[in-house]
């Protein structure tokens, strides 16, 4: 099914959802536990496509992975228990997986091909390879190591201390884990703070990473011990309804164990500015994540002001985000986001044009969006430009669209959640 037809819906979403598992914390628990010494178990782990595509590469490196209802177990051999694959490593859509597993690689004395689909071989890797390659690791890339495919032969690397020219979780993961294989100290420097999984996961894995504010450092030559993770449900899969809650007139939606790291509570911190009706109880840890049950209600919104360092806080949220800003009062500004245009697809203008197409404007600047409020989402035919957070935008403006839209590339929601139009459709009442 490529395409579904949405009716609009105007009687309120109602019922309560179980999130799906976090997507960055899944990657990095498979990853990680491919390298730890001994088996890890993954309870509760994301399975999407993007995190199968970390289990597939995984498991082309030697790794044996056994997946058991909604647990995953590892079987890693250490880090220098990767073996060559055979054929080039396929990382689909997913940048988290080609950007934190060349850091892994960049490490290991073997050589890798990696490649992804149409969408990973256009988006920035220089990001990674520049500073592994500062490590001493061999990595080239179509446009000088800017583009996939990479070719790694790692091994032999020495710790460094590098200024992030940007404020990515991806970046900083890399040469963490290229760093714990080398030889002496890494330090990285981001401009702002990005989630910080990586960290609270590798002391999990036993392993001791020190933060202080927007610098982490570890020591090189650290051994991980397997362990076992509870995965918290995805705030940013939670986002979606989130926004349809706090945009469809009559909602009321509760979600159960979401994530709460405050790395990625932007967008609950936002709502809140917006005057959202939004609660949070059963608070509690997952390993070392805060999780919490979240309560939206349907209110009448403000328009605001985003930018600096909340970005990288709400940064995958933001095209839900644009979406309710359309229906606040007033006009809302997001600036310093010119990273959406390095995403599954240049956000700004996805987000723009799609919602063009059900009568909705938006001005686009270079790094970033004004979207007036107050306006009437329309009936249409839409694409998801297959980018999973677009189609799922598109989805949730359906429920308050005046007429039926139609989405055209629906199998790229299974990237991030695979059960989402299902989700959707069981908080309607017929
Ligand atoms: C991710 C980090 C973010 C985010 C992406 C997942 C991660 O990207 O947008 O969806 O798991 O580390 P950047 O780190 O490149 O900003």
């Amino acid at each position: 099914m490529d395409r579904v037809t949405m009716h609009p819906y105007k009687k309120g979403l109602k019922g309560t959802l179980k999130m799906p598992g976090d997507k960055s914390i899944t990657h990095r628990a498979i990853m990680l536990g491919a390298v730890a010494n001994g088996k890890t178990t993954v309870k509760r782990y994301l399975n999407s496509a993007d995190c199968n595509s970390t289990i597939r590469c995984v498991r082309q490196l030697g790794i044996h992975i056994e997946e058991q209802k909604d647990t995953l177990t590892i079987h890693g051999n250490g880090w220098t228990g990767l073996r060559e694959a055979e054929d080039t490593l396929d990382v689909g859509n997913s940048g988290t997986t080609i950007r934190l597993l060349s850091g892994i690689l960049a490490g290991s004395p073997i050589h890798t091909e990696i490649t992804g689909d149409a969408s990973i071989r256009r988006r920035p890797m220089g990001r990674v390879v520049q500073p592994l390659l500062k490590m001493g690791a061999s990595i080239t890339g179509k446009e000088n190591g800017e583009f996939a495919p990479l070719t790694i032969a790692g091994g032999n690397t020495k710790g460094i201390t590098y200024e992030s020219p940007v404020a990515s979780a991806q970046v900083k993961s890399a040469i963490l884990f290229c760093g714990l294989q080398s030889e002496g100290m890494t330090k990285v420097t981001e401009p702002y703070r990005s989630r910080d999984h990586s960290e609270r996961i590798l002391k999990s894995f036993g392993a001791a990473v020190m933060i202080d504010e927007r610098t982490v450092r570890t020591n090189g030559r650290q051994n991980l011990q397997a362990t076992s993770i509870e995965v918290p449900g995805d705030i940013s899969s939670a986002a979606f309804f989130l926004g349809a809650g706090a945009i469809t007139p009559g909602s009321q939606i509760k979600m159960k164990d979401v994530g709460l790291n405050p790395t990625r509570t932007g967008i609950i911190d936002i709502l809140i500015r917006m005057d959202a009706n939004i609660s949070i109880t059963n608070k509690r840890l997952f390993n070392n994540e805060p999780v919490g049950d979240i309560t939206i209600g349907y209110s009448s919104l403000q328009g605001i002001e985003i930018g600096g360092e909340m970005i990288p806080r709400l940064i995958d949220e933001i095209p839900m985000i644009a979406l309710i800003a359309t229906q606040a009062s007033g006009v809302t500004y997001i600036k310093d986001a010119a990273e959406l245009r390095m995403k599954e697809t240049d956000r700004i203008e996805t987000i723009a044009s799609e919602l063009q197409k059900l009568g909705i404007v938006i001005e686009t600047t270079e790094d970033g969006m004004i979207i007036e409020g107050n306006q009437k989402v329309k009936g249409g035919s839409v694409s998801t430009n297959d980018d999973h957070r677009i189609g799922m935008m598109l989805a949730v403006a359906s429920c308050i669209a005046t007429d039926e839209v139609s989405i055209d590339g629906i199998p790229s929601l299974e990237v991030s959640y695979p059960g989402f139009l299902d989700d959707l459709d069981s908080l309607k009442s017929e």
